[in-house]
């Protein structure tokens, strides 16, 4: 991990975002119910559409 507070996703310090623990739980729960509900394949090689 860098250590480039600017690159902080929730910010830090006084202005560190309220809602950071919300916004965290949303998304694990988000990646646990596209775990769940979509089959995972692994990827293909992707096609060049641009001619
Ligand atoms: C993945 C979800 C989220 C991300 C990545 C995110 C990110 C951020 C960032 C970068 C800031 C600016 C911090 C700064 O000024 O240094 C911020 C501020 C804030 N966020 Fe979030 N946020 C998320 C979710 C939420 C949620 C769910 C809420 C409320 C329910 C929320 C409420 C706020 C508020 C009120 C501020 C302003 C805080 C202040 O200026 O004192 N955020 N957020």
């Amino acid at each position: 991990m860098g250590s480039d507070l600017r690159l902080a996703p929730f910010g830090v310090g006084r202005r560190v975002c309220p809602g950071k623990a919300l916004g965290i739980t949303t998304v694990h729960l988000w990646l646990a119910q596209m775990l769940q509900k979509f089959k995972w394949v692994e990827a293909v090689r992707l096609i060049c559409l641009s001619v």
